[in-house]
């Protein structure tokens, strides 16, 4: 048996323990530390640096993705308010306004709020907001920043939030969210009418237009199916748009729409904005869904990931990274793939690790390297994190503060 000198000395032997680029430049994590808290990291760090898991951000993947979406919807004249959920980073969003976007929307409530306070305006919270409380803060929100959007479907709502903007000397600006089958809103038709009268007839209310989000229609698999059933849904919300205007009210918005249907429904006439989120760092769920060109959706590039540690090597086909339920949320069946290395099959293995089948992976598998995952689902993902590393190849450009994560109510 070997004495505990023996085997302390033996782990210090480990060669992973040795092989990072700090260790090499001879960076402390007192060093580096100290980057990380003067925020001045471009330069300074790299990928190996970093402590794990940890969210990662292809920089060059991800300005294409923002430039590609932008151009396409500037080309087809459609407004473009990118939904923040994805990313609840303030920083995102305001490269998101400069590329072209006419503000960004929120789902929630503290959600607007944290981008409000960091100067984001062009708000449509895409929630409805209910109850007295919420309601004070819409009303607070909506006198520091006058051009936000709030979300409505029900008539005692809109009657509550006109009252409380009279009393605050507000005029609250209303969508009106319609049930195209996704998750909320109101019957569209003659009730989305006569909803939109409600608005149009108190006096501290206006009604800016209507809100159609077919969740249901952004992840439909295969184009054709998906492009049908977006018709359908955006359809409805169009129709609307068109009684209204029959009856005297004017609709200046009709904004839905996903990164599955934004080359489907920007090109059905009379949807005047598309409102998608996750085409900035593509998941695991949208590649599935199949693209105009074939069966794996690519219009976007994968540019998120989380890096893990491989703590542990149990045997020659078992490996154990850091990275388990709580670097990766997901409600997906499917698993994390590796990046850049072939073969490996992640499974999970807790709260805090990932199992790695790694019997046939392309390169030998040890303790103490780094495996990157595309991530399953990006939206509940980013919220686990508290910021968000910018890299250009592997050197860290910029550390991006999450402010929004949590932020659900
Ligand atoms: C109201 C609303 N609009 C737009 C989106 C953006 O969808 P995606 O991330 O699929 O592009 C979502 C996502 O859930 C949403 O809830």
């Amino acid at each position: 048996m070997k004495s505990r000198r023996e085997f302390v000395l033996g782990a210090l032997a480990a060669p992973a323990v040795l092989t990072s680029s700090s260790a090499k430049r001879g960076y402390s994590w007192a060093e580096i530390e100290r980057i990380i808290a003067r925020g001045d990291v471009r330069g300074k760090l790299s990928r190996d640096d970093l402590p794990t898991p940890a969210l990662l951000l292809d920089m060059d993947s991800f300005e294409a993705n923002v430039a590609k979406m932008a151009g396409y919807l500037r080309e087809r004249k459609r407004s473009f308010r990118p939904h923040a959920k994805t990313h609840k980073c303030p920083e995102i969003a305001r490269r998101l306004v400069r590329a072209g976007a006419a503000g960004v929307c929120a789902a929630k409530l503290s959600e607007a709020e944290v981008f409000a306070h960091d100067g984001v305006g062009g708000l449509l919270v895409t929630t409805a907001v209910i109850g007295r409380h919420k309601i004070e803060r819409a009303v607070r929100l909506a006198s520091r920043r006058p051009d936000t959007m709030f979300c409505v479907d029900n008539a005692q709502n809109v009657r509550d939030l006109n009252d409380a903007a009279g009393a605050a000397k507000v005029r609250l600006n209303l969508a009106v969210d319609l049930w195209v089958g996704g998750r909320t809103g109101i019957v569209p038709g003659e009730p989305a009418v006569a909803l939109a009268a409600v608005v149009g007839s108190l006096p501290h209310l206006k009604f800016a237009g209507l809100q159609a989000y077919a969740g249901h229609a952004s992840h439909t698999v295969g184009f054709d199916n998906r492009t049908k059933v977006s018709h359908e849904a955006m359809g409805q919300a169009v129709e609307t748009a068109r009684l209204l205007v029959g009856k005297g009210i004017a609709c200046p918005l009709v904004t839905g729409g996903s990164t599955g249907t934004y080359n489907i429904d920007s090109e059905i006439d009379g949807v005047t904005e598309l409102q998608p989120g996750s085409f900035i760092f593509m998941d695991l769920d949208y590649n599935r869904i199949g693209g105009a060109d074939g069966p794996v959706y690519r219009d976007f590039r994968n540019s998120l990931t989380v890096l893990t540690t491989v703590v542990s090597k149990p045997n020659d086909s078992l490996a154990v990274v850091d990275g388990g339920l709580k670097a990766f949320s997901t409600d997906k069946p499917y698993m994390p793939e590796a990046k850049g290395i072939q073969g490996i099959v992640y499974s999970w293995g807790g709260d805090e690790h990932g199992r790695l089948n790694i019997a046939s992976a392309s390169t030998a598998v040890n303790v103490g390297d780094r495996i990157e995952f595309i991530i399953p689902h990006c939206d509940p993902s980013v919220n686990l994190y508290d910021r968000i590393w910018c890299l250009r190849g592997d050197q860290v450009e910029a550390v991006w503060p999450i402010s929004a994560r949590g932020m659900s109510q």
